[in-house]
């Protein structure tokens, strides 16, 4: 049989089952019945993107079937392979969604089935980064079940987030390998149709962060294939669906790599034999052209950016460093170079096989730098990083900074021989990578006493701490001289500016004047540049002359004028990786907060993903913003509208996280106390009259400002 054959014959046969699902369904439930995935804005994201339409119920979905078919064309070009390819892609979204009809969970541990807005959007950051280089899609079964987890283990350790469909679900459980977002390995499910939640990622991905109009196949497909590395790894035997559902991940742009060399004829770059599975990872990485940051540190252990969601239960722990009950910290300091000798790792006080199983200890490391262009002002930037850093070892959990840190080391890296000396290897080997262009010298001291804890937490650290905070809180955007621009994240929006301020921070909470600062500093021609403020237009709303000059040049003219404090004139742009959103709330003149681990309802009518669906792609939209948590508690948070005490709504988790600041700032601004109380959340209100109802018993400042539209 030919390529053709196979795709038409795979595609037909899954319309076939497509259509009686929908009809079946249609028997079951009556055609008004509602489709839908959970937590997404995007009804059935595939379709949606592809065609414009949004498809809501079963009769919608009986009439888009009709659409799907009209692209089963059976010319025997390229281009009917494709569009067959993503017709097969379309009817494996329906069969999915048909599953959860009445709010069903089709899938149990440890298959994911359907992946949210929120999921993607965290994924915003760590793909620009490079911290996840690539998305590989494993489908089938391995010859044996060692060889399927040693290839998912391999792109594991490269920080490649993986996806498992079908027999290598089981494979991974039957060898006990550990799966799950936090381990960036992700069971979608067992069918192979439920591959189209990896397809779904990649294309809202495109609606989300590269603005992409839905309905714009062609630039659809452009995104995918220009901006999301990914690729699909598929193990023989491949059937004609299979082939098919092939057929629909090279039209977007992921190279297919398979061990099938029976009736499957390769094509350059798109689909590719590779007859031996250890070779999978190096051939896929060749295709989709993804370069590793290889980092070599001298541990037992794996060092990647996937085990830094890993969990370790006290159950596995060997010992745990707990900073909430015994004296520990971490802290960076600059010394002289005389001071410092290169990869000088000191143990002070015993090692990790001294403690007893299951204990807590106190423990304190020094990160001592030099460099001639080192400034303090980088410290807590490192310092910050430390975090990702241990958390990166495989089997070490890190949590908190600065004095309220707690480390567990697993049993099974301690068994592999991890001692404490590894802590200092692996920050020496990252501070040095990251920052070279600043640090030319670098030791660590790990310090195990706890009178060597004690005073150095409460003599060095907590004083340079309490020192760094004065000057942070008195930073302000009229005290510095310049802002910087951030645009990281062009690599997935591509007009997408942030401008980053001493009193506002990165949307995605992880860039903030200080590091902005420092990144500017390390790498003068990378992601963030000086920015100068001289040439006022508007002090009200933060409008300069050349910050517009700024943002037009780096959004390549997509963006004229942008203001730093207003939400309704001329707001910053999103790109789609915000830790925040806020909508305006017409009823009380105020805004709703909500935030992305939020999944429930706002009084908006809107949940966060379907509000942070009305943003992003680098496009300015008054009345919505996408921003950090701690721009919440800012005396700049939307100072044009009259600043903070414009907030009725967050969620109560946000609200708590938050409070401090923000009542700090509420006082300070309007004379108001314990602010956070008069503010709703979900126990509080829903919806806005319940909402109203409560700001009016509060006496919400909000209710008495002006409207805002
Ligand atoms: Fe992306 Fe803005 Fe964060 Fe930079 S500061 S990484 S552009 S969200
Ligand atoms: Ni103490
Ligand atoms: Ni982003």
């Amino acid at each position: 049989m030919t390529l053709f054959e196979r795709v038409f014959g795979g595609n037909d046969a899954v319309y076939g089952l497509t259509e009686a699902a929908v009809d079946a369904a249609i028997a079951a439930n009556g055609e008004e019945k509602a489709v839908s995935f959970p937590d997404t804005a995007y009804a059935l994201p595939c379709y949606y993107a592809v065609t414009g339409a949004k498809v809501t119920n079963l009769k919608e979905m009986k009439e888009a079937l009709g659409v799907v078919k009209s692209l089963m064309t059976r010319e025997n070009q390229l281009n009917d392979v494709f569009m067959s390819g993503v017709a097969t892609a379309l009817c494996a979204e329906f069969i999915e969604a048909i599953k959860y009809i009445d709010g069903a969970k089709p899938y149990d541990e440890p298959c994911y089935g359907h992946l949210s807005d929120a999921i993607i959007r965290e994924l915003g950051v760590p793909l620009v980064t490079g911290d996840i280089p690539g998305v590989a899609v494993i489908l089938g079964s391995a010859p044996t079940a060692q060889e399927g987890v040693d290839l998912v283990k391999s792109y594991q350790a490269q920080g490649i987030l993986v996806t498992l469909v079908g027999g290598i679900i089981d494979q991974c459980q039957e060898l006990g390998y550990k799966t799950g977002a936090n381990v960036r390995v992700i069971p979608l499910g067992k069918d192979v149709t439920s591959v189209i939640h990896a397809v779904s990622v990649a294309i809202r991905a495109a609606l989300i962060f590269g603005n992409v109009t839905a309905g714009d196949a062609g630039a659809l497909m452009t995104y995918t294939k220009d901006r999301v590395p990914a690729f699909v790894n598929a193990f023989a035997p491949l059937d004609d669906v299979i082939v098919a559902c092939g057929a629909g991940a090279i039209a977007l742009g992921f190279p297919v790599i398979t061990n099938d060399d029976k009736d499957v004829p390769a094509i350059p770059k798109s689909l590719i034999i590779q007859k031996d599975v250890s070779k999978f990872n190096a051939t896929s990485l060749e295709a989709r052209d993804i370069k590793i940051k290889i980092t070599n540190i001298d541990i037992p252990v794996a060092f990647a950016s996937a085990f830094e969601g890993e969990i370790i239960r006290r159950g596995d722990m060997q010992v745990e460093f707990d900073g909430s009950r015994v004296d520990c910290c971490e802290l960076v300091q600059t010394k002289d170079a005389s001071e410092v000798e290169d990869h000088k790792i000191e143990l002070i006080g015993p090692d990790i096989d001294e403690f007893e199983v299951g204990s807590k200890h106190s423990i304190a490391y020094v990160v001592e730098v030099a460099g001639k262009s080192m400034q303090p002002d980088f410290e807590p930037v490192f310092e910050r990083k430390f975090h990702s850093y241990l958390n990166c070892i495989e089997g070490v959990m890190h949590t908190g900074q600065r004095d309220m840190i707690r480390i567990r080391v697993s049993k099974e890296a301690f068994n592999a021989g991890f001692r404490a000396k590894h802590f200092g290897e692996v920050l020496y080997a990252q501070v040095k990578n990251e920052f070279e262009a600043v640090v030319d010298k670098c030791q660590v001291k790990i310090y195990t006493n706890p009178e060597d804890c004690t005073k150095i937490r409460h003599e060095i650290a907590i004083p340079v701490f309490d020192k760094r905070d004065e000057r942070l809180s008195t930073m302000t955007d009229e005290s510095v001289p310049v802002y910087y621009s951030c645009i990281m994240c062009q690599a997935f929006s591509p007009s997408h500016v942030c401008v980053v301020t001493p009193e506002r921070l990165g949307l995605c909470g992880a860039v903030s004047w200080l590091d902005a600062k420092a990144t500017n500093e390390l790498d003068p021609n990378g992601p963030c540049q000086v920015i100068t403020k001289e040439k006022v237009i508007d002090e009200r709303i933060g409008e300069y002359e050349d910050v517009n000059e700024a943002v037009r040049k780096l959004s390549q003219g997509a963006l004229d004028d942008v203001s730093l404090y207003s939400i309704m004139e001329k707001p910053m742009t999103s790109c789609g990786c915000f830790e925040c959103i806020c909508g305006i709330e017409p009823f009380s003149n105020g805004v709703c907060i909500a935030n992305r681990e939020y999944a429930g309802m706002t009084p908006l009518g809107m949940t966060f993903s379907e509000l942070a669906s009305m943003t992003g792609g680098g496009v300015q939209t008054p009345g919505f913003m996408g921003h950090g948590k701690h721009f919440i508690a800012s005396k700049k948070f939307m100072k044009a509208e009259g600043g903070v005490a414009r907030i009725v709504w967050m969620p109560k988790e946000l609200k708590e996280q938050v409070a401090e600041k923000l009542n700090e700032t509420a006082k300070e601004l309007y004379g108001i106390d314990n602010f956070t109380d008069m503010i709703g959340d979900e126990t509080i209100a829903e919806d806005p009259e319940t909402l109203v109802a409560f700001l009016t018993e509060k006496g919400h400042p909000a209710l008495g400002m002006d409207p805002m539209m």
